[in-house]
């Protein structure tokens, strides 16, 4: 049994987290920054990479004393290494590698979407490797086909935006602020799905890439003309969104014969996209997995069980590692 102190600080959430390898999870602990964001309407890079300093270190006292653990008992320290804003990214590495040095445990150096593509291992012990994993994020939408730790096939990924942004820029066109997709499926629940016709990009076309530039721009007009109430356009978009992880995952699993299907990533914290691609692996004839909301959104227990996992493969890193703003799994 292994236990992993695990920081994360790729983008605006901080988090710190006691993850074993028997997945258990002592303790974890996220402050959002959103309140420091908001008045700017989205991430201010240079803001998040000193509140990151701030938050850091009580986070890390937060998770030990709540567990009981000291320092000394933990067997390995796992930090986001990238991909992400580069400020907060070195800020969360630097202080993983002082903790590792200090304590002379070994470091670990961890993919942020690889902690997403794992996430799902942590709380289901079932899932077996290989399976299809939909990443859907604010920076990212990947299908990928994952075979083991650090073996991952990518089968598609988006030619423009992230789903995320894609929610966060209709939150915005729609007045309700920052961070934009809870709020823009809390009001779509009072709306029409079917009332605001918007395109689906790419629905149909060979290749299993998302698109999402096009619906952001149609949903920018329909907004402009002032015409339909904000939760239909909320809840025609989402269903567009929908439409779209549907027909492209639908598209992949031709291509796939993972057994699994499993959705992660912040957008997979979504109550309609996780029922319409449960419905999808049923129709399918695949097993389905999602991690639950808490676990879909940044955190560090993802960190911290991805460290688990290359940790038991033997993969930890020199504390020479480099912090990376990109970083394709
Ligand atoms: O994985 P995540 O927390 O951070 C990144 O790695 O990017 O994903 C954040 C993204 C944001 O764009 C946010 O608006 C979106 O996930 N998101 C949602 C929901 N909760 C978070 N999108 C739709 N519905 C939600 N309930
Ligand atoms: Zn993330």
């Amino acid at each position: 049994m292994a236990l992993i102190l695990a920081l994360e600080s790729s983008c605006d959430d901080s988090a710190a987290a006691l993850v074993d390898s028997n997945r258990q999870i002592l303790a974890q602990a996220v402050v959002s920054q959103n309140d420091a964001h908001r008045p700017f309407g989205g991430v201010v890079p240079e803001i998040a990479a000193r509140a990151h300093i701030e938050i850091l270190p009580g986070l890390v006292r937060q998770v030990l004393h709540e567990a009981d653990i000291a320092i000394g008992e933990v067997d390995a320290i796992a930090a986001t290494a990238g991909p992400g804003l580069i400020g907060g990214v070195m800020v969360g590495l630097l202080a993983g590698k002082g903790l590792a040095l200090s304590a002379a445990k070994p470091l670990i150096a961890v993919n942020h979407l690889e902690g997403h593509a794992l996430s799902p291992r942590l709380v289901d012990k079932q899932l077996a490797f290989p399976y299809l994993l939909l990443l859907a994020s604010g920076g990212h939408c990947q299908l990928l086909e994952v075979r083991g730790v650090g073996e991952y096939r990518r089968l598609a990924t988006t030619i423009d935006d992230a789903a995320g942004e894609a929610f966060d820029k209709a939150a915005k066109l729609l007045g309700l602020g920052y961070p934009g997709g809870p709020a823009v499926e809390a009001l779509a629940k009072d709306g029409d799905p079917a009332a605001v016709s918007l395109p689906r990009p790419l629905v149909g076309s060979k290749e299993p890439h998302f698109s999402f530039a096009g619906l952001k721009a149609a949903v920018q007009r329909v907004v402009a003309t002032g015409d339909h109430r904000p939760e239909d356009i909320a809840a025609s978009f989402q269903q567009a969104v929908v439409d779209c992880f549907v027909d492209r995952t639908r598209r992949a699993l031709e291509v796939s014969n993972a057994p699994a299907l499993v959705v992660a990533g912040g957008v997979a914290a979504n109550s309609s996209v996780r029922e319409a691609l449960r419905k999808l692996a049923e129709e399918e004839g695949r097993r389905f997995s999602v991690p639950p909301g808490w676990l879909c959104t940044d955190n560090a227990a993802m960190i911290g069980w991805a460290g688990a996992e290359r940790l038991a493969a033997g993969l930890t890193d020199g504390l020479d590692v480099p912090a990376r703003a990109r970083w394709p799994l």
